[in-house]
């Protein structure tokens, strides 16, 4: 895989190591990690140089954004290739994880990517498995951060089904979907960490 097909997003390069600190006590020690939604793949790539006993299951819905996750992670071998998932699709691709993480899909996608997210990951993670979310929230009764707030009104202006999620809800389908109630972690830049275990 040639290096021009990497892309690279000036976020992905700040928040990679933060997140990677936030999760790295949640994770197991072996098994898969399949990421919903890798991007870039600037990501998998720097977990799964830092995490080598775990396997990698990177995904996207673009074909272009497969092939540079394939690129970023080609020196990698606990990183299989990308393969196409797309959250709302009723079997994924991949049939057992130990993990699943998304990072930055879920106000940047309809609600139903969100609601098909924790469908699939309640499908695929046995019991005590993790499923981590990533990025900017609202919560119920409070007033969202100037810079939360711009960037909520800028991607509903965008597309009228994006836009910042409330943390209650997400919480209340993955209640529905059979996950315990989240551990919240706070982030850099007004983002929060989301760990939620399959019951
Ligand atoms: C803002 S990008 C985030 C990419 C990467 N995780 C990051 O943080 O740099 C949003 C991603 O959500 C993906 N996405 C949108 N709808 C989706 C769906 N229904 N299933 C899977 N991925 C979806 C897009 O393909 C895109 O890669």
């Amino acid at each position: 895989m040639s290096d021009s097909a990497r892309l690279s997003a000036p976020s992905a390069l700040r928040n990679r190591e933060p997140i990677l600190d936030a999760l790295r006590p949640h994770l197991p020690t072996t098994g898969l990690v399949l990421e919903v939604a890798s991007g870039t793949g600037e990501h998998v790539a720097h977990f799964g140089a830092a995490l080598p006993s775990l396997d990698w299951q990177p995904t996207d819905l673009g074909s272009e954004r497969r092939a540079s996750v394939d690129s970023w992670a080609s020196d990698l071998p606990n990183i299989r290739p990308a393969i196409e998932l797309d959250a709302t699709a009723p079997n994924w691709p991949v049939g057992h994880a130990d993990a699943v993480l998304c990072i930055n899909m879920v106000h940047i996608a309809p609600w139903v990517a969100t609601q098909g997210l924790v469908a699939g990951a309640a499908r695929i993670l046995p019991p005590g498995g993790l499923l981590a979310l990533y990025g900017p929230y609202r919560r119920a009764g409070q007033a969202m951060e100037p810079g939360n707030a711009a960037f909520d009104a800028d991607l509903r202006q965008r597309n009228p089904g994006w836009g910042l999620r409330l943390l209650e809800d997400v919480a209340a389908v993955s209640s529905a979907a059979g996950f315990g109630p989240p551990g919240v972690t706070p982030m850099p830049s007004n983002n929060l960490l989301l760990v939620f275990r399959r019951l």
